[in-house]
């Protein structure tokens, strides 16, 4: 397939290419295509604008991940515009393209990202739960959701993964929790009892590829493992992987005097169930924390 993937330089992005490349032709769309060279090889073409492109008409697929990080730094305004603009204007541009397509591309996947079921306690939610969005991250979300499914027709069958926590040591949050968990300087985060909804980098890949290459794959889908944890469970876990202890904890007005509203990512969770992956045939090679704590850290 001719496939058209933003957001292919960043964390998720680099590891779905690897994945992909050998059986698809690749066209990523990046900022920088130096940089993307060096990051992905000379095996993809790069396509540094939508802007000159006039339809989708060479592409058969759109995988669409792009998006300024949501989970790093204070949510200044500038900030948050750029959140939104990064996805609503990209997703946008991608709908007109996509409607003005003569054969439009016949699978897009989208990113969206568990968030958008807002704070709640530990009752497992699935891809049924009817959302009402209240917070920042919530409304991006929503929106972002909105605007992809516009391009979703008989002619274009569309999947909106709704991604968790992903979990790899090149990056994301288990990069970030790592220095201070290898120091023993780890542990939970204000109460310990939110939820955290993660999912192995290498089951999320084979996630996406499973629904680029089964056609009967349409609507909603969970990107999250089947067995989510409370952070205080996966502080314990993580702190075993590592053969350290993982007890102090991080109170909760130290993040908000760090973080301000972005904190809220951190001190709130979600307990997300991947139904509709499983109800697909979807197999999780790491469907527990600690088989994939110990895969994800043993590496060399
Ligand atoms: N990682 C997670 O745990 C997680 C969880 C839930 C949802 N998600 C969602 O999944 C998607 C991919 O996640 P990721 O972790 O791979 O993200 P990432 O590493 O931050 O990469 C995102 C990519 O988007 C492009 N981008 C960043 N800021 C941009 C901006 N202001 N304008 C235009 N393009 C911009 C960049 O490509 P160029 O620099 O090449 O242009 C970058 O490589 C994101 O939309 C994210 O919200 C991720």
């Amino acid at each position: 397939m001719k496939l058209l993937v933003t957001g292919g330089t960043g964390f998720i992005g680099r590891a779905l290419i690897a994945r992909l490349q050998d059986e698809h032709e690749i066209t990523v769309l990046t900022r920088d295509p130096e940089r993307a060279t060096r990051q992905l090889g000379g095996g993809v073409t790069l396509q540094r604008s939508l802007a000159t492109l006039h339809n989708l008409d060479g592409f058969d697929g759109v995988i669409n991940l792009a998006g300024e990080p949501i989970a790093e730094g204070r949510w200044t305004m500038a900030k948050k515009r750029a959140i939104c603009d990064s996805r609503w204007q990209i997703t946008e541009s991608l709908v007109r393209l996509c409607n003005t397509s003569a054969k439009p591309p016949s699978v897009w996947i989208n990113a969206s990202a568990i968030g958008i079921y807002g704070a709640r306690d530990a009752q497992p939610v699935d891809e049924s739960t009817p959302v009402s969005p209240m917070s920042f991250a919530e409304q991006v979300c929503e929106r972002w959701e909105g605007i992809a499914r516009r391009a979703a027709t008989q002619a274009t069958r569309q999947c909106i993964l709704r991604i968790g926590l992903v979990l790899h040591p090149d990056g994301g949050a288990l990069k970030k929790m790592l220095p201070a968990f290898r120091f023993g300087l780890g542990g939970p985060i204000g109460s310990g009892e939110q939820m955290m909804s993660w999912i192995h980098r290498d089951d999320l890949v084979a996630l996406i590829h499973h629904l680029l290459t089964h056609p009967e794959c349409e609507g909603v889908f969970n990107g999250t493992a089947p067995h989510p944890v409370s952070n205080r469970g996966f502080s314990q876990a993580l702190g075993q992987a590592l053969g350290r202890p993982a007890v102090l904890p991080m109170p909760a007005p130290v993040l908000k005097l760090l973080f301000g509203e972005m904190s809220e990512l951190l001190l709130t969770g979600q307990a997300v169930l991947p139904k509709a992956a499983e109800a697909a045939g979807f197999t999780f090679q790491y469907p527990q924390l600690a088989s994939a704590l110990d895969q994800l850290l043993s590496r060399p």
